[in-house]
């Protein structure tokens, strides 16, 4: 049997897109395989959202190629593709940078690689463009013991693309224009996804909460109602979803934080700045206080909600004071985990066309002043969850025999003793402990039912 190695690079949904190229590949007679070495298909699967991840795939493809050399002298063929971002953005160019490729694929056209390696016995191909039919038509589904050996929590793409435009942003460019697949998909993979013993949903998309599919009634469903009617598939006790845009947060959305007890108590909603004057420079259309508004409201109906944000220092033009009101949002609103990052000027995007960019050395000072910040913010949340009991999906047996691990409603990772749990099962456990990335507890209460 053939093998395929796929290394994803970026977000989540590259790894989701990496899981059905596998499936894709699997009707190709392709098995995955989880060393490079013994591959006879590589796939990178790229990011491009920072100039340093658009960078690595070169370095990356150098390594490929000598192995490519290696097995060849060995008698081996190994093939390699590029997909992702990265694939989108430099289409042509990545065969002209790396002889090796074989295939250049982009996120929206991954459905083809058995054509596309076919017809790359011929001639290198590139196909980056927005084709006509929907590539989620012509997956094919995996088994569910595939399913199931994937883990006990999925992603499932809901949408793709972005219409927002933030000035500092590729997705736009790289991932096109927003698109919302329709509920009776959605629905049909998540109980597929449920039926193989999945528990836990995230759902994906590159600006999520503007979801507005085709509902089965002919109206456009929002992200709100769509959780709503996914919290009722049996066996999925989790709903998550992320990345989303302030902006987006409805009131139907915000009511489902309210309502809905399997949407879990964590939201990942970026802000990037609390200067309003950076914040408009970024086009992210909303102020620093508005943000406060927000996480106000959901709090409200959601008291126990925890926070996760993206940040970006030294956008061009980021001032001192600037930077100050970043800081100061921070302390306000109180983050239990975050990505923060320097500003990176991205080809063909409006902020790396504007003339005041900020020096490296204060990007460099501000970011670690800022990922001090929240680091003590995290810390402090993590310690705040001692002595509370928080209810557990156990995911996989824990680093030590007898001990069992998982994650708690706010993805901390979690491990407990225990003898007689089983993965899938949701454990309520009283937090004893905690290191500076796990959690360890006791356990307090019997599972809901065992899913596996
Ligand atoms: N430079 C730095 N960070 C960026 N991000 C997106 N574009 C850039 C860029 N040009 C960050 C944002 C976004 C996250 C996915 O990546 O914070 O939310
Ligand atoms: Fe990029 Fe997110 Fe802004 Fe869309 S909303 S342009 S994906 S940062």
């Amino acid at each position: 049997m053939k093998k395929v190695f796929v290394k994803s690079y970026g977000c989540q949904m590259n790894v989701y897109d990496a899981e059905r190229m596998a499936d894709v590949l699997a009707t190709e007679g392709y098995s995955e395989t989880k060393a490079m070495e013994e591959a006879d298909l590589v796939i990178l699967n790229t990011c491009h959202i920072r100039e340093k991840a658009a960078e690595k795939v070169y370095s990356e493809l150098g390594r490929v190629r000598e192995l490519k050399q290696e097995r060849e002298a060995l008698g081996q063929e190994t093939r390699i593709i590029v997909a992702g971002c990265v694939a989108q953005a430099e289409g042509k160019e990545i065969l002209r940078r790396a002889p090796a490729v074989d295939v250049v694929v982009g996120p929206q056209n991954y459905h083809r690689l058995p054509d596309l390696l076919k017809k790359s016995r011929a001639e290198r191909v590139v196909d980056t463009e927005f084709p006509i039919e929907d590539k989620f038509d012509h997956l094919p589904v995996p088994s569910k013991a595939k399913t199931r050996s994937r883990g006990i929590s999925a992603f499932l793409t809901i949408q793709e693309g972005c219409d927002k435009f933030c000035t500092f942003c590729v997705v736009p460019y790289t991932r096109g224009a927003e698109v919302s697949r329709p509920v009776a998909r959605i629905l049909d993979e998540a109980v597929r996804l449920a039926e193989a013993g999945v528990r836990e949903l995230t759902l994906i998309g590159q600006n999520v909460n503007a979801y507005h599919g085709e509902g089965p009634d002919g109206k456009t469903w929002s992200l709100g109602r769509l959780l709503r009617r996914l919290a009722e598939i049996e066996g999925i006790a989790r709903l998550r979803y992320m990345t989303s845009h302030p902006r987006d947060m409805d009131d139907e959305l915000i009511a489902a934080h309210g309502d809905l007890p399997a949407l879990m108590p964590y939201l990942h909603l970026p802000v990037q700045s609390g200067s309003d004057r950076i914040l408009d420079a970024m086009n992210r259309k909303h102020t620093g206080d508005e943000y406060r508004r927000l996480i106000e409201r959901i709090r409200q109906v959601r008291p126990n909600l925890a926070l996760s944000s993206d940040f970006i220092v030294g956008f061009p033009g980021e001032t001192d004071a600037d930077f100050e009101e970043t800081m100061r949002l921070v302390a306000d609103v109180g983050f239990a985990s975050s990505f923060s990052f320097k500003y990176s000027p991205r080809p063909g995007t409006p902020a790396a066309e504007i003339e005041d960019q900020i020096p490296e050395a204060v990007k460099v000072e501000r970011l670690a002043r800022l990922q001090n910040l929240l680091e003590t913010q995290r810390q402090a949340f993590n310690h705040g969850t001692v002595g509370q009991t928080l209810d557990v999906l156990l995911e996989k047996p824990g680093r030590h025999p007898g001990q069992m691990a998982g994650k708690s409603p706010y993805l901390q990772p979690v491990q407990f003793e225990s003898d007689a749990h089983h993965i899938g099962e949701i454990v309520t456990v009283r937090i004893v402990r905690a290191g500076s990335n796990s959690l360890f507890g006791e356990w307090v209460k019997a599972g809901d039912r065992v899913a596996a």
